[in-house]
């Protein structure tokens, strides 16, 4: 098949989204000599002091357009699901540039999880059992909350940054919550239309695909850790640690051919049948209860900290991949390191509290290490959620800093990555001590 990447010379990238998952896309865009220049929108403050990555900021689509004509930008690499909801990928195609992410329409998967849920329930997707539920149906919602087991599962239909599912342990709490939540006092109105779902007892897998608008291909499975403490306790974030190369009792070839037949084909057929082929990356959370797969969430995007464990894993130029599935090319073969990598999140200590801390922003300090060092063969740090000032460089609340770690085997990178996390600090940082526990338990 003909690839454009082969004759491609040199090319200017710009990275939509500033976090830990878009400066992990720099790192590797890095590895590709025809990569002339990397920007950000917005600024990632680190890939500025460290790499010199340009960066702007827009307020409109239009604006957008005109710095990406100014600095001659010609690939873009949406990274977060905001502005994929906002339709940037759809505007910014119609204007003849090429664009590494999903489409508006496609974007729904994850911008509705109402949407999602009877688009996959429809296809016969095996998931959770479910009822949506807005205020006009809370009697219903009731009704449906008697029916199940213990614990309820109550999610707010629009985007919340992955912190908009409640496992609620009595029913009359999940009564409680379902109420507040449709009157827009948990969520905002993200929380206004709720899905109630069944609550499934398995382990979870992060797997990512990637479409060119007529086939895919699936990248390594991923875990990840949601709660924001050790043993899966505490509240759900946006992801705490992830590892991938995962061993044969958590996900082998059976496993992901369950996925691809019953998962993810019949998503990427439909969708070609609609008329909205889907482009870019597609993140499918499942669980898998008794060695099958369930679908809990679609997002159309890398996950983050997803990204962080698969980019490193990458041989294959990560250019090279994007470039020819945003080309609606296909690549023979995609070739990874034969390491297991391992990532560690370190937050502020107010990261999904209500109340802020005044800690913030902190400084970094680092401990005899190069923290721009993106090279080293143990490990690297990704930087998420940070601020400048006087070229020092402050975490801010939030998830702040990613120590990756490889190795040859995943104790090794589990080791590397958290020798890292002790070789930098702020005030208040807090990490989980127990990533990739499944498979080294
Ligand atoms: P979601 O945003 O739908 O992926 O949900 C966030 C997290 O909540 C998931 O990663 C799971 O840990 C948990 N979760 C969501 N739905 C269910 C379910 N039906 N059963 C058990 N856990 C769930
Ligand atoms: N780490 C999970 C997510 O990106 O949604």
């Amino acid at each position: 098949m003909h690839n454009s990447y082969s004759t491609l010379q040199s090319i200017r990238v710009l990275i939509i989204g500033n976090g830990g998952r878009e400066y992990s896309i720099a790192l590797a865009l890095q590895q590709d000599k025809k990569v002339k220049q990397i920007f950000f929108s917005p600024e990632n403050p680190a890939a500025t002091l460290f790499f010199n990555a340009g960066h702007f900021s827009y307020s409109s689509h239009d604006e957008l357009l005109a710095h990406i004509q100014t600095h001659k930008i010609d690939f873009v690499i949406i990274g977060p699901e905001a502005p994929l909801m906002q339709g940037i990928s759809d505007f910014l195609v119609h204007h003849n540039i090429l664009v590494f992410g999903s489409s508006y329409a496609n974007a729904k998967l994850e911008g509705s999880k109402a949407y999602m849920k009877s688009f996959i329930h429809n296809l016969g997707i095996p998931t959770a059992k479910y009822k949506e539920i807005t205020q006009g149906s809370i009697e219903e919602g009731y009704d449906f909350i008697d029916t199940l087991p213990l614990p309820i599962v109550l999610k707010a239909s629009g985007l919340c940054g992955g912190k908009g599912v409640l496992i609620l342990d009595s029913k009359e709490e999940a009564k409680n919550k379902l109420l507040l939540m449709l009157e827009g006092k948990l969520f905002g109105d993200a929380g206004k239309e709720v899905v109630i779902e069944e609550f499934l007892d398995g382990y979870e897998l992060s797997v990512f695909a990637l479409s060119n608008g007529s086939d895919y291909v699936v990248l390594p499975a991923c875990q990840d850790h949601k709660r924001l403490l050790d043993d899966d306790k505490g509240p759900n974030t946006g992801g705490m640690g992830t590892y991938t190369n995962l061993p044969a009792k958590l996900y082998n070839k059976e496993l992901e051919t369950k996925i691809k037949d019953k998962i993810l084909t019949p998503t990427f057929d439909a969708l070609k049948k609609m008329g909205t082929p889907y482009k870019g990356v597609i993140f499918a959370g499942i669980m898998v209860v008794k060695n099958e797969p369930y679908l809990l969430e679609y997002n159309v995007r890398f996950g983050d900290p997803e990204c962080e464990v698969l980019m490193p894993l990458l041989k294959t130029s990560a250019l090279e991949l994007m470039y020819s599935y945003a080309k609606g090319e296909s690549l023979e073969s995609i070739i990874f390191n034969d390491i297991c990598v391992v990532c560690v999140v370190m937050s502020s200590s107010d990261y999904v509290q209500d109340s802020k801390s005044s800690d913030y922003p902190a400084k970094i300090s680092f401990d005899n290490i190069d923290p721009k060092n993106i090279t080293a063969d143990n490990g690297h740090l990704v930087f998420a959620n940070t601020s400048l000032k006087d070229s020092i460089l402050y975490a801010n609340s939030g998830r702040s800093i990613v120590a990756v770690g490889k190795g040859k085997s995943l104790k090794e990178a589990r080791d590397n990555a958290y020798t890292l996390v002790g070789k930098v600090d702020f005030k208040g940082k807090h990490y989980r001590r127990d990533i990739a526990y499944q498979a080294l338990q």
